[in-house]
């Protein structure tokens, strides 16, 4: 293995600078992405600082635009802190008091006037990527935003949980059996607090709320042959294992099974997808949050996570930094989010699929939602059709969408291919600017907004990258 010893102590090193200059700034602007990561970011931002009783106020973007840049160039609070996101635009900021906490791939290109003493100037960028640390996996905007409020006040680790989330909402536990690397150091803190129990399970979404059967039925990831999509298979799996679907004339949801009725329910999933790497991807390390109630959803961190995202992704970011904040009220209002979220989300994947919009290149495949499918949610979408039958695995997906600034992209890919050397970020990044837009994000899953006219360039040259990367 790797000796990575050496790229920890300097990440901390980073993280140690950064804990000083907000410790001194007398006012902050905190600005956060608006998905779970960006919201659990910037609640541990926002919470650090109310307990060092420095003024501040927190925003929420869904990207970095001019404007953006330029509010933070012009911005006079002592320091800006940008969570999650920023790093792909670090050459773009000249603000002096400015701190980046993030995961996404960083902008290699030298701000102007960059020297080697930067080190000593008012420019903190705490991101795994600068210190070989691979922050696509490792650790998340919440969590580089974690261990900057840690080395503030090591009684912080009661935020350790919303770190967790943050990495879950970014799917950086489904890479492996769970949460890995800096990631474990958040696990391990967020277990000590009492906040969090990792535990060994079916890795499917909504094991506090949803019933037992819509809990196989909507399951893509992975997909269960005979069993998604299929109510009436699913009610008979539970049957032939002698376990009952409601009691006392309430529906079970899988956490209300015992550990023997969930462990013949596993054994029998496991056999079904056999020694595949969908099997691995079923089961493996979840995070129960003990300290929420039963069925609201809090209580795992996959759904809370997804709560957030609801928020976020319907311009309310600050009803899911209100419940990170501990606000429990706020949940009412992040539920109205999910519930069109979720209609949302499943009217688009119905949309692509009736109207066959999927089409395929040689290395890539992709669809054009025009104005159907919503710019924020369009890269779900597209990482959900990924598991299905009607895209195919080893091609890269491009979805496209409708958005105010030109057509906005979204970009995922079966770890497998980045395995193989995708990175789609990279892809983003330099197809777009080369129709004249601008992209970025992770190797996994990026995106990118190009002008109007652009597609058709745009698709080639993202097929010449990605030929040129996938071996
Ligand atoms: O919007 P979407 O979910 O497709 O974004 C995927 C990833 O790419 C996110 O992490 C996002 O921050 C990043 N991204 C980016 N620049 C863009 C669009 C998306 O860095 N213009
Ligand atoms: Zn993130």
């Amino acid at each position: 293995m790797r000796d990575l010893s050496g790229n920890y102590e300097k990440f901390h090193r980073e993280a140690e600078r950064a804990a000083q200059a907000v410790k001194s700034a007398k006012s902050v602007l905190v600005i956060s992405h608006i998905d779970a990561d960006g919201i659990t970011a910037g609640s541990i931002a926002s919470l650090t600082l109310e307990r060092l009783g420095i003024e501040h106020s927190t925003v929420y973007e869904d990207k970095i635009t001019e404007e953006v840049v330029d509010s933070v160039n012009s911005n006079t609070d002592d320091l800006v802190w940008i969570c999650d996101l920023g790093s792909g635009y670090f050459s773009e900021f000249t603000k002096e008091g400015l701190l980046i906490t993030d995961h996404h791939v960083p902008d290699t290109r030298k701000k102007s006037g960059q020297t080697t003493l930067d080190l000593f100037s008012g420019v903190y960028h705490v991101n795994p990527h600068r210190f070989g640390i691979d922050g696509s996996v490792e650790l998340s905007g919440a969590g580089a935003t974690y261990m900057v409020s840690k080395q503030i006040d090591p009684r912080n680790t009661d935020l350790a949980y919303l770190a967790l989330i943050g990495a879950v909402g970014d799917f950086q536990d489904s890479e492996g059996p769970g949460l890995t690397g800096l990631n474990r150091v958040i696990v391990d803190d967020a277990f000590a607090a009492g906040d969090v129990i990792p535990e060994m399970d079916l890795r499917l979404f909504g094991r506090e709320t949803r019933g037992l059967v819509q809990f196989l039925q909507y399951s893509n990831d992975p997909e269960l042959p005979g069993l998604s999509n299929s109510s009436q298979n699913c009610v008979k799996f539970y049957s032939d294992l002698d376990i009952r679907l409601a009691k006392n004339g309430k529906d079970r949801s899988w956490n209300d099974l015992s550990p023997a009725e969930k462990e013949r329910a596993v054994d029998k999933l496991i056999d079904l997808l056999g020694d595949s790497d969908a099997s691995k991807r079923l089961y493996g390390e979840v995070y129960t949050l003990p300290n929420f109630d039963k069925g609201t959803g809090l209580r795992d961190a996959k759904e809370f996570a997804t709560i957030l995202n609801s928020c976020g992704r319907y311009e309310d970011a600050e009803t899911g930094m209100r419940i990170c904040c501990g606000d429990i009220t706020a949940l009412k209002d992040a539920e109205r989010n999910r519930a069109e979220h979720r209609k949302n989300i499943s009217s688009a994947l119905t949309y692509v699929k009736e109207n066959h919009l999927m089409r395929e290149r040689r290395f890539i495949q992709y669809f054009d939602a025009g104005d159907s499918i919503r710019d924020t949610v369009v890269g779900i979408v597209a990482g959900m059709l990924l598991n299905t039958d009607v895209a195919k695995k080893g091609l890269p997906m491009i979805a496209f969408a409708d958005a105010d600034d030109g057509i906005k992209v979204s970009a995922r890919a079966d770890r497998s291919l980045v395995n193989r050397g995708l990175n789609l970020s990279e892809v983003m990044k330099k197809a777009a600017e080369f129709v004249g837009g601008f992209g970025g994000g992770h190797s996994v899953a990026a995106g990118a907004t190009i002008p109007r006219d652009k597609k058709e360039e745009f698709l080639d040259t993202v097929e010449d990258l990605v030929s040129c990367q996938v071996i």
